[in-house]
């Protein structure tokens, strides 16, 4: 993160999650604040075809891998909800719009959304220019990871660490240091029984093929020129040695074969995911 600064790639992610609203049939993931949340003139530019930007070779890869991972966090969660979690934690909101379209009763469901404090300061300026309302149910804890934990952060918000909770962590793990993403990954694991996360990483370079290699390398030029450079990879196997070693129980780790098995079966558009990035479900 440039310091102070928000985040210009969580403008990006928003921005493919309101293009997946407008370009693809089926919609993977319906959200029906995506396109005002980005704000009028950005929501203009891709209703009127001046954003030139989904029309990229990577685009629809990126839009579709985007589109997955909110779908499969908001399925977890739901099945989280059920087994009777009450609390979720979005890490790295950016402009999710979970917390504004929450489909659970007042009081049944209690969100916080910590951010990078400008990213979040941002966020919260252009909800009051959209018109969105701040739902009662919602809490806003301003972390840098790197500078404090998401413990203290969470408790000044008053998140209640004796009872379960979801986190979900989408397209942050790759920012962060190793060891600030695993402090994190501690907290959660040492939660009550029931609570999860779900978080998206990008596989380690020396894992790629020369096919996949090129395509990595253009994406990471892209996101160190905007001040986000990539940091942190994994070897799928060993993260899920190291999960179930901090305590998690169940862990569920994705690829590019299960996530188009399924969410993007018979599609005639031909929309997939590509093999650079995985998501992972982990359980206490
Ligand atoms: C690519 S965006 C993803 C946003 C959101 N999760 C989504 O899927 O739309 C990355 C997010 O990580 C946050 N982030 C990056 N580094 C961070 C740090 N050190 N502490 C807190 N948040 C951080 C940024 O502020 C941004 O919101």
């Amino acid at each position: 993160m440039k310091e102070g600064q928000p985040s210009a790639t969580a403008r990006r992610v928003a921005i493919r999650r309101a293009a997946h609203q407008l370009l693809d049939k089926p919609k993977v993931f319906d959200d029906p604040l995506a396109l005002r949340i980005i704000g009028h003139e950005s929501a203009s530019a891709l209703q009127n075809g001046s954003d030139q930007s989904e029309s990229t070779r990577l685009a629809p890869y990126l839009r579709a891998f985007m589109a997955a991972r909110s779908r499969y966090a908001e399925d977890e969660l739901a099945l989280a909800v059920e087994r009777g979690v009450r609390q979720y934690v979005i890490l790295g909101a950016g402009f999710d719009t979970f917390a504004y379209r929450n489909p659970y009763p007042e009081g049944a469901l209690r969100v916080f959304e910590v951010d990078y404090p400008a990213t979040q300061a941002w966020k919260r300026a252009l909800l009051e220019e959209v018109d969105i309302p701040l739902p009662a149910d919602l809490t806003f804890a301003p972390v840098d990871f790197e500078k404090r934990t998401l413990a203290d952060g969470l408790r000044d918000a008053g998140f209640d660490p004796s009872l379960s909770a979801f986190f979900s962590w989408l397209g942050v793990t790759m920012y962060l240091t190793a060891e600030g993403l695993m402090t994190t990954l501690r907290f959660i694991a040492s939660a009550p029984i029931g609570s999860e996360v779900v978080f998206d990483y990008a596989i380690s370079p020396s894992l790629m093929s020369p096919a996949q290699r090129p395509i990595f390398d253009e994406m990471a030029k892209r996101v160190a020129a905007e001040g986000e450079p990539w940091k942190t990879f994994f070897d799928p196997a060993e993260l899920m040695k190291e999960l179930r070693a901090i305590g998690f129980g169940h862990v569920e780790d994705m690829g590019s074969e299960e996530i188009n098995a399924r969410y993007f079966k018979d599609r005639i558009d031909g929309l997939r995911v590509g093999s650079l990035a995985r998501i992972m479900s982990a359980r206490v």
